[in-house]
């Protein structure tokens, strides 16, 4: 029987158990696999063997309807740049990578399905350029992933903020108030754009777009006049204004709601600064939009994904990431995969559409 390992690394993301389950499934389907995973992505490799663990009918049956995942995961020590104190206290990255693609030989592993964001798959990259027979499976709500459409994770993200944003919509309209939603999405905006373009909200802040504070309140502004008494915005916590005098005085005195971190406290205290005469709330949507049960939708791309990963093991073509593009499940090299972000670009239909219903962008 050949040994097949599984790591799921960086933030959980609704979807992971359903491409653990596809890849078990297909590769239990040909009856030469064994199928492991490894607990805490890549630190379960350097700590076995009591972090491998053998996947079996009973550990994988019906996970596909549970978020987050059965293997556990970290954003602590990766590989590439792992922390190494020295004996003054300071700290230096050293790329450990050379370690544990031994590590994975000396396991005997045949081949490595790594499921996880940019982070992940450039250390699958660093892992293949060491001779590890290794495939990457995209992975992230943000959808910031380049060489592919689409990453599981997202839609269930999205349809949980515009969940949100609806509850939030009823009651900005009874009080007549700018709510202001701060969603995830780390540097990218498509949380976002996605969300106010489906709950309909009247702003959407990116991090692509950065927004004129003056611009924003106008919009405010002129909703109030036109008897709209109430906006809702939809800020991804990338998202920044241009920076001019208002930002620049918030800074100097040290506002309160900018020392809180939070884009929607910020824009909030901008919109005050400006002179925005309307009440404002904030709601910071957080890891809720990463919790619970993933949307058929991701269900159905995470198992396909985690079928076609093992369809390239078992072909032997390794260094690919899986993709999904123009409706097909296909795959790119790793070397692709890793060159380059997916950011919202301006020219997007999402985008120039959005305005031409007259959402602003603060620019
Ligand atoms: O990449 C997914 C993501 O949820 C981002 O949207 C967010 O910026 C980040 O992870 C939060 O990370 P953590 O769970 O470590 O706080």
């Amino acid at each position: 029987m050949k040994k097949l390992l599984i790591c799921t690394g960086g933030g959980d993301c609704p979807g992971l158990n359903a491409v653990i389950r596809g890849v078990f499934k297909a590769a239990k389907k040909t009856k030469e696999w064994e199928v492991y995973g490894s607990i805490e992505a890549f630190n379960g490799v350097m700590t076995e063997p009591t972090n491998i663990i053998r996947l079996t009918k009973a550990k994988v049956g019906g996970i596909h309807v549970k978020g987050g995942t059965i293997l556990k995961t970290t954003n602590r020590g990766n590989p590439l740049q792992f922390p190494i104190m020295d004996e003054k206290g300071n700290y230096t990255l050293e790329d450990r990578t050379g370690e544990l693609a031994d590590k994975i030989k000396e396991l005997g592993f045949d081949a490595v399905i790594n499921i996880g964001g940019d982070g992940s798959q450039k250390i699958s990259k660093a892992l293949f350029d060491r001779g590890v027979p290794i495939i990457g499976v995209p992975k992230t709500i943000d959808n910031d992933l380049y060489a592919t459409d689409m990453t599981f994770g997202f839609q269930t993200a999205v349809q949980i903020a515009t969940d949100s944003l609806d509850k939030l919509v009823t009651t900005a309209e009874s009080h007549h108030r700018v709510m202001i939603m701060e969603v995830m999405g780390r540097d990218a905006g498509w949380i976002a754009l996605h969300t106010a373009i489906a709950g309909g909200s009247e702003i959407c802040l990116i991090p692509e777009i950065p927004y004129d504070i003056e611009k924003v309140l106008q919009k405010i502004n002129s909703r109030y006049e036109k008897g709209r008494g109430f906006v809702n915005i939809v800020i991804a916590e990338g998202a920044k204004a241009i920076e001019g005098e208002i930002t620049a005085t918030l800074r100097e005195n040290g506002s309160e709601h900018l020392r809180l971190g939070g884009v929607a406290f910020e824009l909030s205290s901008q919109l005050k600064a400006a002179g925005c005469k309307a009440e404002i709330r904030e709601t910071v949507l957080g890891h809720v939009q990463r919790g619970g049960t993933p949307s058929a939708f991701d269900r159905v791309l995470a198992t396909m994904f985690g079928v076609k990963a093992f369809e390239l093991v078992q072909n032997g073509e390794f260094g690919q990431m899986v993709s999904f593009q123009n409706n097909q499940y296909t795959s790119v090299s790793l070397e692709e995969a890793t060159k380059d972000y997916n950011f919202v670009n301006l020219d997007n239909f999402l985008v120039q559409g959005a305005k031409r219903m007259g959402v602003s962008f603060g620019d």
